[in-house]
């Protein structure tokens, strides 16, 4: 069966290299940018084309990077370059799996993690406009150091050097190769038998294939995308934070024109996949990690670091509150000072105030705990109050247990909880008690020992240290 049919396309991730520059036992695709591994971001883009087909050229750390691209739930096939041998070998590695007949082949190195869909529709149709048969995505750098400069003759591209290759007048170039190709499939395998290694790295380098189709008479063209800040790749630390930071301020435009109120947008760090609704305000130095929702009118103040949570609206988290794998109702006010861990659900106008810690604890409607708590493992209803210090003892040494506090239950300050243990419906206990069995319903539970005033005890004592001094 014929591949890749007129109008089509397919899609060609070259993630296989070794990235020396990146200094790292991990190579450079799979390093972290916002919380995924950067090639997924250049996947983003290439995905939203909806190419028939998604192939993905791998090598180094392959078993890593299939996990990796599996875990993100993408829909691709591997294609194995067994050692990196340049660019132009990784792509003769996919020869077997590129279409046969008509279609666009899009081509593009996978440390592209700022390409925009846009971006990349415009180049399709400007590549399509000219019945190329190469195109090559071009940006104009001031410095444009460590990049394939383009070469061009009157308007025409005739060649791409790499910088090492290049001759004083040739680096001088300002206008370098992004890294993404589109190309007729059959045009493309021809000139790769005929790509060689004479270069400084031994190497087959795909940008020679610019020069053979341009001798053999065929269309080639470069398209200058006029913002380098969307087709830069990433080679070392320094322009993987600069990547962060342009991705960063993209989520923060985009959320500022969407009505969340963000005081110091270039001291926000909200991951680009989080939702925030309309007329919430966002102080600075806040962190916002991993997939969360935030609901609408809330106010998250100084210092707040959130992972993974599902907030409601008209929330308030003072300053300095740590949350994971949370979820919060609406109303509901947090710190200062709080640390929701995983399995923490707080119901609609629960109050958690500072220095509590709470962990795979459900608090619901209007309960409180507002000073100096832990909640582990805690089932708490409705209106219940938790007092200052009160500490849920739940592990023996070996296992976790759960207390349960049911609703309107009021617990007072310094109260330890020994949990397997259930406080009934509207239940008190005292200050200062140790609960290490079930207390009914509608009880007042005591365990502290009873008090005694020593009349006259403090003159009768000093009188004796009087004397024997
Ligand atoms: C390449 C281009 C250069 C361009 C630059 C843009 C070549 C010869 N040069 O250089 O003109 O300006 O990208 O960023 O293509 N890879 C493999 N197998 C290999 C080698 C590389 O799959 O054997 C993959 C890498 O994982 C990476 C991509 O190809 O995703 C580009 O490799 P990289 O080493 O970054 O190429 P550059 O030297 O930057
Ligand atoms: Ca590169």
């Amino acid at each position: 069966m014929p591949k890749g049919a007129a109008g089509t396309l397919t899609a060609l991730v070259l993630a296989a290299g070794q990235s020396k520059r990146m200094r790292s036992a991990t190579i450079k695709l799979l390093h972290p940018l916002w919380g995924r591994p950067m090639v997924a971001w250049t996947l983003d883009a290439v995905q939203a084309l909806a190419p028939e087909r998604l192939l993905v050229v791998i090598g180094h750390q392959a078993a890593e990077m299939r996990l990796a691209l599996d875990n993100e739930g993408i829909r691709w096939d591997a294609v194995v370059q067994d050692a990196p041998r340049g660019t132009g070998h990784a792509v003769m590695c996919a020869r077997a799996h590129l279409p046969d007949t008509g279609g666009d082949l899009l081509i593009l190195n996978g440390d592209l993690p700022l390409l925009t869909e846009g971006s990349l529709r415009s180049f399709l149709a400007a590549h399509r406009k000219a019945g190329a048969a190469l195109s090559v995505l071009s940006t104009a750098l001031a410095d444009p150091s460590g990049y394939g400069r383009m070469v061009r003759q009157g308007q025409s591209l005739v060649r791409i050097v790499e910088e090492r290759d290049a001759t004083a007048e040739e680096r001088a170039l300002r206008e370098i190769n992004c890294g993404v190709y589109l190309v007729q499939a059959p045009a493309l395998l021809a000139a790769l038998d005929d790509l060689g290694t004479d270069n400084t790295q031994g190497e087959y380098y795909l940008t020679d294939v610019v020069e053979h189709l341009a001798l053999s008479g065929e269309t080639v063209q470069a398209v200058l995308h006029p913002d380098a800040g969307e087709v830069l790749g990433v080679n070392d630390r320094r322009e993987l934070a600069a990547a962060a930071a342009i991705l960063s301020e993209r989520k923060n435009r985009a959320l500022m024109t969407a009505g969340v109120t963000l005081l110091d947008p270039a001291r926000t760090y909200i991951d680009p996949r989080t939702e925030i609704g309309a007329d919430t305000v966002i102080y600075p130095n806040v962190w916002i990690e991993g997939t969360s929702a935030l609901g609408t009118g809330c106010t998250i103040r100084p210092n707040v670091h959130l992972t993974d949570v599902r907030i409601g609206d008209r929330v308030i988290l003072k300053d300095h509150c740590v949350i994971e794998q949370a979820e919060i109702g609406d109303e509901a006010q947090v710190g200062p000072f709080a640390h929701l861990r995983p399995g923490t659900y707080l119901s609609r106008q629960v109050k958690v105030g500072n220095f509590v810690e709470t962990k795979k604890t459900r608090m619901g409607e209007g309960s409180k705990a507002s000073h100096l708590s832990y909640l582990g493992d805690a089932q708490v209803g409705r209106d219940v109050n938790v007092g200052a210090g009160t500490i849920t003892c739940n592990y023996d040494g070996r296992q976790k247990h759960v207390t349960v506090l049911e609703d309107g239950v009021f617990i007072g300050s310094d109260t330890q909880l020994v949990a397997p243990v259930k406080v009934g419906k509207g239940a008190y206990v005292g200050a200062g008690s140790t609960i290490t069995q079930d207390v009914p319903a509608g009880a007042l539970a005591l365990t502290r020992t009873p008090q005694q005033n020593i009349d006259g005890w403090v003159a009768r004592k000093k009188k004796q240290q009087d004397e024997e001094s």
